[in-house]
């Protein structure tokens, strides 16, 4: 099989930070810096309340931008959440979904996560698609059955499903811990993921890396066959820094 080679994404997870002055900074500077990285697609994932200054200081910037977490549920009496169709209405392209926050401290669970990526893509977004293993998970050397365990109702969704997706690889032990994966074990992992994904059809889904991505080893993460880009959280709140990492 021939296949183009992917284009490297790097999105931003502002997770819960920012104030409409902080972010006015940051998207300015995204906006001006964004030129010199054309290799590259950017991207942000924002707190809903900011959508719509998102949207205003990003539009035809070439940067774009998504919710953190998305409803399974079309529309209805959920209080609290938020639809695919909403985000879509802000001009979102992406959503994450099953990020081990999401997983970790709200229940979410691999079933759940494959229905909101199912929402998702019905509403024309595409969902990045979180999993990875705790510490306790690694060392008991679980990486590989947690990661398929993850991985399956996401798959089962179908080929046609999948190939519109994105999915990143964040080990939840190196997540805002400063404790990156080396470039080696998270190649490791992607490769067991593109493994799944060349079997179901969809050679062409790009695999982000995330846990404590800087500017500093990005490229040797990016330098690894299966590594596609990256999902930051810290470090996307400085504009020079996740630039860099998009650059890298
Ligand atoms: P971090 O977060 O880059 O701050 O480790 C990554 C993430 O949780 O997406």
């Amino acid at each position: 099989m021939v296949n183009t080679p992917r284009k490297r994404l790097v999105i931003g997870n502002w997770k819960m930070h920012g104030d409409t002055a902080f972010n006015s900074e940051l998207l300015a500077g995204l906006r001006t810096g964004i030129q010199s990285v054309a290799q590259c697609d950017v991207a942000v994932c924002v707190p809903f309340p900011y959508l719509y200054q998102v949207r205003s200081l990003l539009e035809g910037s070439g940067v774009t931008w998504g919710g953190q977490d998305v409803s399974e549920h079309e529309k209805g009496a959920y209080t609290g959440e938020v639809a695919a169709a909403m985000l879509a209405d802000f001009n979102c392209r992406w959503v994450l979904v099953g990020h081990s926050e999401r997983r970790g401290y709200h229940g979410e669970s691999d079933a759940t996560v494959a229905a909101k990526a199912a929402a998702a893509l019905a509403a024309g977004l595409t969902p990045v698609v979180c999993v990875g293993e705790t510490l306790q998970e690694q060392e008991a050397g679980q990486t590989h059955a947690i990661i398929e365990r993850q991985l399956a109702p996401v798959l089962a969704l179908g080929a046609d499903a999948v190939s519109r997706t994105v999915i990143a690889y964040e080990p939840v032990w190196a997540i805002g811990t400063g404790r990156t994966a080396t470039p080696e074990q998270a190649q490791e992992v992607h490769a067991l993921i593109r493994g799944r994904l060349d079997a179901a059809g969809t050679p062409q889904v790009r695999i982000l890396y995330g846990g404590s991505v800087k500017a500093s080893n990005a490229a040797s993460l990016f330098a690894m066959a299966d590594i596609d880009g990256a999902l930051v959280g810290g470090a996307a709140l400085v504009a020079s820094e996740f630039l860099s990492i998009a650059a890298a």
